[in-house]
């Protein structure tokens, strides 16, 4: 397989070299936005996957068609990955795209536009837990050792993707640069219904009662976990050792729970604390 061992470095984060080249990355630091683009933009493990079927859901109204036959990154293909320009459908309509971006690498791009964006995230001591996960699972991150090995790394952002910290406030930083959306993985398990009611408004699409029936169905986790088009079944062992576990793990809030030993979780809040201070957040997981 291509560049499995290759890490890229740009803007001075680590990625995946099996999926960007210095190009691609230059491809999506300038891509000229269309007013009518809807960016899905998110760290690692923050509910993207969910949130794009959600977004298929909300905008087939309700149809289950295009979710169960076309695989999500044909649906809402990732910018800055090597096969994006091929990927894009070039229609005249809404394009739905995805990023792991940072703020200050794509939000100049976006400004340029009136592109809608929505951004997911979540709790970050489950995302730390589920990117350890999926890290034994990808072929193209590196082994992370033990799992208090990487959440040294993950806290002092030298994880693949860059700092979790540095991303949440550069993107939260952008509510008067753009016309964005913030939504929490804890608010979809919360109330999925009212999620997508207030995504659609924002998206100017309200969904109608059966549309949101239709969704709440087609995207629980046991639904999304069977439907080979979003539970990245289609990708080779090469790429994706299936025998180490489900991308679609385990889909629940407060898994860190089961993973962090009290120390771990006291110097998480110590650091947590140090890095979002009153970012504003107004914190919606409980991290303690
Ligand atoms: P876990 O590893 O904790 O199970 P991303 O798509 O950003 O990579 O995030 C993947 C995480 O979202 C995984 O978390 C996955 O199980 C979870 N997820 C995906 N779809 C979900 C759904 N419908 N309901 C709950 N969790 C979901």
């Amino acid at each position: 397989m291509d560049r499995m061992e290759v890490t890229e470095t740009f803007a001075g984060i680590s990625l995946p070299g099996h999926l960007h080249t210095k190009e691609s990355l230059h491809f999506a630091a300038t891509f000229p936005f269309r007013d009518s683009d809807v960016v899905i933009a998110t760290y690692p493990k923050s509910g993207t996957t969910w949130m794009q079927e959600i977004l298929t859901l909300l905008y087939s109204n309700g149809d289950v068609l295009p979710a169960r036959t076309i695989p999500n990154w044909v649906r809402a293909p990732w910018l800055e990955q090597i096969y994006f320009k091929d990927t894009l459908q070039d229609t005249a309509g809404h394009r739905l795209i995805t990023s792991h971006l940072p703020a200050r690498v794509l939000a100049p791009a976006l400004q340029q536009s009136k592109a809608k964006v929505i951004y997911v995230s979540r709790n970050p001591k489950d995302v730390a837990v589920s990117f350890y996960h999926f890290h034994r699972l990808a072929k193209f991150l590196p082994d992370p050792g033990s799992f208090d090995a990487f959440l040294v790394q993950f806290l002092e952002g030298r994880v693949q993707y860059g700092s979790w910290f540095d991303h949440v406030k550069g993107w939260l930083g952008q509510r008067q640069a753009l016309d964005i959306i913030y939504i929490t993985y804890e608010e979809l398990h919360q109330d999925l219904r009212g999620a997508a009611e207030r995504l659609g408004a924002f998206l100017g699409c309200p969904p109608a009662p059966e549309t949101l029936g239709s969704l709440e169905q087609h995207c629980s986790f046991a639904a999304m976990r069977d439907n080979a088009m979003a539970n990245y079944s289609l990708i080779p062992c090469e790429i994706m050792d299936h025998s180490q576990g489900c991308f679609m793990r385990k889909g629940v809030v407060g898994d860190w729970r089961d993973h962090f030993s009290p120390q771990q979780s006291a110097r998480f809040d110590r650091v947590y604390q140090q890095e979002m201070g009153d970012a504003g957040l107004g914190a919606p997981w409980p991290v303690a």
